[in-house]
């Protein structure tokens, strides 16, 4: 005797997608969340998904002939569970047009498969359905998956078979930063600035005057230091200012030159990110903050310097006009 509990578990290995199935009876919009969906045939188009006979719902989908089942992405967990919840209005605040035989249509998903109830079996405590798929859409989204009871998203794709360097943390993390500030380096060199120089202008830029101390601090863990020669060079080009009291910051001549590269910086990230769907782009900061906040614990002071500096100047505009007085 196979146990429930036990059954459910290992089912659970069976990683799916999550859909909600929607359809109108007697008048009345009905939907659930259903992962028990699948392709059954190609020609003829067919799918399947299975209802439990206790749901609520059982008989409206037992006498419609038509269903809409909708692949969700993954950013529609919200729906997912709203659309699991028995005894509630399910359509409340969700934004549907009419289909065919007035069956409910949820917008944004990653799919969506319109169906004529071509067959009916018996299974167990489920009832099995199978749709005849008239009409489909689908777009670019990423799906929301299922796995083990819980919510899942897509993984990377696999990095073994690319060749041995590209598999090397540091090549790829140093290179991908060599590869988006070439160019902008380029042309701070042209206009006479060295890394060391261009780094702490954009400090100033974005976190306003400073003493050279301070800016050194912020420069810790990148090994540089900004000196007193360095100083009197840009000020002697026209691009700081130094007061009395030690105290640095940008001329209007150093705040457009600054503009002008990280204008052109944001361009170059910005081409570079149209590699990535939205959801990649979200996956890709996320993994490389979690490895600068584990980098973080293991140098937490020298790490958190280096991040002020790189939130300086990754920040999405230039301080505001006026911020270095
Ligand atoms: C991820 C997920 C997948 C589900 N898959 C199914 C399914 O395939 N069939 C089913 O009958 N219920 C499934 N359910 C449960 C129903 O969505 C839930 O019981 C719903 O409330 C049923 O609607 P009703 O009882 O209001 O008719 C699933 C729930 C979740 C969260």
């Amino acid at each position: 005797m196979i146990d429930a509990k036990a059954l459910r578990n290992a089912l659970g290995n069976f990683a799916t997608g999550v859909t909600i199935v929607t359809t109108c009876h007697d008048g009345r919009k009905i939907g659930l969340t259903a992962n028990s969906f699948n392709s059954v045939s190609l020609d003829p188009p067919l799918v399947l998904w299975s209802l439990a006979k206790k749901s609520s719902n059982i008989d409206a989908f037992m006498n419609v002939d038509a269903f809409a089942v909708h692949i969700l992405g993954a950013d529609q967990e919200a729906l997912s569970n709203q659309f699991a919840t028995p005894g509630i209005d399910k359509f409340e605040g969700v934004d549907i047009k009419t289909g065919e035989a007035d069956v409910p249509l949820l917008r944004d998903c990653a799919a969506r498969f319109e169906c004529r109830t071509a067959y009916r079996y018996d299974g167990g405590d489920h009832i099995i359905f199978v749709g005849e798929v008239l009409e489909l859409e689908q777009s670019e989204k990423e799906p929301l998956l299922f796995h083990r009871g819980k919510y899942a998203r897509k993984t990377m794709p696999k990095t073994g078979d690319r060749p041995e360097n590209a598999r090397d943390l540091n090549y790829l993390v140093a290179r991908a930063y060599f590869m988006l500030t070439d160019g902008v380096r380029a042309q701070a060199a042209e206009k006479g600035l060295s890394q060391v120089d261009h780094y702490a202008l954009s400090v100033l830029l974005k976190g306003g005057p400073a003493s050279l101390s301070k800016v050194n601090g912020m420069l810790g863990t990148s090994g540089w230091q900004w000196t007193d020669t360095d100083l009197q060079r840009l000020a002697d080009a026209g691009l700081v200012q130094v007061t009395d009291d030690g105290i640095v910051s940008l001329t209007k001549s150093g705040r457009e030159t600054m503009i002008g590269l990280f204008v052109q910086a944001k361009a170059v990230e910005s081409d570079a990110q149209k590699a990535f769907s939205p959801d990649e782009l979200d996956q890709l900061r996320s993994l490389i903050s979690q490895l600068l906040e584990t980098l973080d614990g293991q140098d937490a002071k020298g790490t958190a310097q280096h991040l002020e500096v790189m939130n300086a100047l990754q920040a999405d505009q230039p301080a505001e006009e006026g911020s270095e007085s």
